[in-house]
């Protein structure tokens, strides 16, 4: 009588040390994961209020088929990254301007997407 309810008591004790153990170690993944998660979706979410802003405010009229969503921008990174930097063709016109913050952010954004 007294080992079983020793052995019970031992029991409970590991279970609950285990199951502590394996879920801060799994609170701390999932952590690491949403830190990191957040990170780049911060920075798409900057991009791509750039985007909207100032590119497809004209593309809606001008160049329907590359109005930009958070679906397809990452797949127009490279396009994105030549017209507004290399050929510096985008923006068009003398009008809409990126600020260098803007300039910065979809770099950021560009760099953080040819990596994934
Ligand atoms: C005032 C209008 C206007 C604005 C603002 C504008 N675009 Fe465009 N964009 C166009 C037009 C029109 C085309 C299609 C004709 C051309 O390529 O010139 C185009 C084409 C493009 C293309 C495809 C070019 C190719 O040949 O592959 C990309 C990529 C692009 N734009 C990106 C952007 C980005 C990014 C921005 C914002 C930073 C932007 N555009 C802002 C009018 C605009």
């Amino acid at each position: 009588m007294m080992t079983t309810l020793i052995k019970l008591i031992i029991g409970i004790t590991l279970s609950l040390t285990t199951s502590s153990e394996t879920s801060y170690i799994r609170s701390e993944n999932i952590a690491a994961i949403a830190s990191k998660s957040t990170k780049a979706d911060t920075t798409k979410v900057a991009a791509y209020r750039i985007l909207d802003n100032k590119c497809n405010t004209c593309h809606i009229k001008r160049n329907k088929r590359r109005v930009f969503t958070l679906e397809n921008m990452t797949s127009w990174a490279d396009d994105i990254y030549t017209q507004v930097f290399v050929k510096k063709r985008m923006p068009k016109g003398k009008k809409i301007k990126l600020t260098h913050t803007e300039y910065q952010q979809l770099l950021t954004w560009i760099t953080t997407a040819q990596n994934q």
